[in-house]
């Protein structure tokens, strides 16, 4: 069987890591401004010069170039975030920055001229860090209007040319880092389970509003959730390492659950109880809660293997999402899993308990690429990993649609060349095309079309039929 005809294919950016212009027409500071390093080394007071992601891939003043790269792939979405502080710069505020607005009215246009949807991604990791100083982000639930106020904002703009919405990128990652998912400046190390579970909630309770809102505004509208997959193996058949999958599984399940049902899953009162935690739902959470959503997205780089007992097992280093050893797969330069049929069974998994359309919001390999200039005097990288990467993961998705799960999109990680999100750095390549933006900051900023640019071309016009 063939992707149906109506399938999306293209590519995705978070305005952090590629649009740069920190402080271009009335754009406030956000707590990426100040994570310099990523995750990796504490923030700083203010913004420093060796924060990259200052400057981004200047998306901000090359996005016609970008998308008339995407274009020329036969890109037909465009997944983006919008920076919140360029909106609302302090976050607080009752009245927009006009530009802020302006500049993606002009980034949405120029998407529809080449005929690709524009999906949109709330908050990619980055809010105004004013509510992170002021309220130590979603820690308080005052943070809840402020999103609910800049999601009102931005969707009544834009909701005549943009269908597809997501509300908050990798939502269970509040657990693993607070900071980058729920804005908590307060240190991972001082903060209780019940400080990041509360959180979530106040997180869940937000993406719910905005989805109710959403729907008000312009029923047509689809609406989505987003969670990093990963989906977990036992080390062994040992009946401990089947027990730790399950309960490891529930880390991503727990937040899907909410999106598709509007409740909590049963297994979330013990899971509170041996942590500790007993969630407050103020008067209507658990209404508004009912404010499904009407698809699936998630991100896919690796599957992840745990064990009951991990000590005794090698741990590879990986990214946020790291895991044991799986000594059954290859690995990439920077210890990610190469698992193109964890793809397949995670799209049956979320299927089989969610029965929600899905969407494969991130997909690619972080890779150390070099320029070089080729035989016909062209600069490019020889990507051939890259291309075998994703030739293995959407010919494990197009044996997910044989299996019956209703996907319906597909959206590779960083197309263009961006800066990391977990360390900030832009050694670690995702694109098809290479942007000139070395590690010390210098470079032209120009664009070239890898080798992968030319595959990912075909295997769009092919309908992925050469995959
Ligand atoms: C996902 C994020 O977790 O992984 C992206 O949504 C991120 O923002 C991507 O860039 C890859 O991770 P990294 O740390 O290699 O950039």
């Amino acid at each position: 069987m063939s992707f149906p005809d109506n399938f999306l294919w293209g590519g995705a950016l978070s305005a952090n890591q590629c649009e740069g212009a920190y402080l271009e027409d009335g754009k406030g500071l956000s707590q990426q401004d100040v994570m310099p390093k990523g995750v990796h080394a504490p923030m700083t007071a203010m913004p420093t010069a060796d924060n990259l992601k200052l400057k981004g891939t200047d998306f901000y003043h090359r996005y016609q170039e970008d998308i008339a790269l995407l274009a020329e792939m036969g890109c037909n979405v465009f997944r983006f975030s919008i920076a919140w502080s360029r909106i609302f710069p302090m976050g607080d505020e009752e009245v927009p920055n006009e530009k802020g607005l302006a500049f993606y009215d002009a980034v949405i246009d120029e998407c529809l001229k080449y005929g690709i949807k524009p999906l949109i991604t709330l908050s990619h990791y980055e809010m105004p860090l004013h509510l992170c100083q002021k309220y130590d982000g979603f820690r308080s639930r005052e943070t809840i209007d402020c999103f609910v106020h800049y999601a009102e904002t931005v969707i009544r703009r834009y909701h005549d040319r943009v269908k597809y919405w997501l509300t908050f990128n990798e939502i269970n990652v509040t657990l693993i880092s607070p900071l980058l998912g729920a804005g908590i400046i307060t240190p991972k190390n001082e903060l209780t389970q019940q400080d990041k579970y509360q959180a979530a909630h106040h997180q869940l309770v937000a993406s719910a509003k905005a989805t109710k809102l959403a729907r008000m505004i312009d029923p047509d509208l689809k609406i989505g959730c987003m969670a990093a997959s990963a989906p977990r193996y036992p080390m062994t058949c040992k009946p401990d390492d089947m027990m730790e999958m399950l309960n490891s599984q529930h880390e991503l399940d727990y937040f899907i659950h909410v999106h598709c049902t509007g409740e909590y899953p049963y297994y979330a009162k013990r899971l509170w109880k041996e942590n500790n935690v007993e969630v407050k739902f103020a008067d209507g959470d658990a209404e508004v809660l009912q404010n499904t959503v009407d698809f699936i997205s998630f991100s896919y780089y690796s599957s992840k293997v745990v064990a009951a007992d991990e000590s005794q097992y090698e741990m590879a280093n990986g990214n946020i999402m790291r895991g044991l050893k799986n000594p059954y797969v290859e690995y990439t330069d920077y210890d990610y899993p190469i698992d193109p049929q964890g793809l397949r069974y995670v799209l049956n998994y979320l299927y089989d308990h969610f029965h929600k359309p899905l969407f494969v919001a991130e997909n690619g390999i972080g890779a150390k690429d070099v320029l070089i200039v080729n035989a016909k005097g062209v600069k490019t990288v020889d990507d051939d990993y890259r291309i075998a990467y994703h030739q293995s993961h959407i010919a494990a998705m197009k044996q997910a649609i044989d299996d019956g799960v209703e996907v319906f999109g597909y959206t590779s990680w960083g197309p263009i060349d961006c800066i990391s999100a977990a360390s900030a750095e832009i050694s670690k390549r995702y694109g098809f095309v290479y942007v000139d933006l070395q590690p010390d900051g210098s470079g032209s900023l120009e664009r070239y079309r890898k080798k992968s640019f030319y595959w990912y071309r075909d295997c769009i016009l092919s309908k992925g039929e050469i995959c």
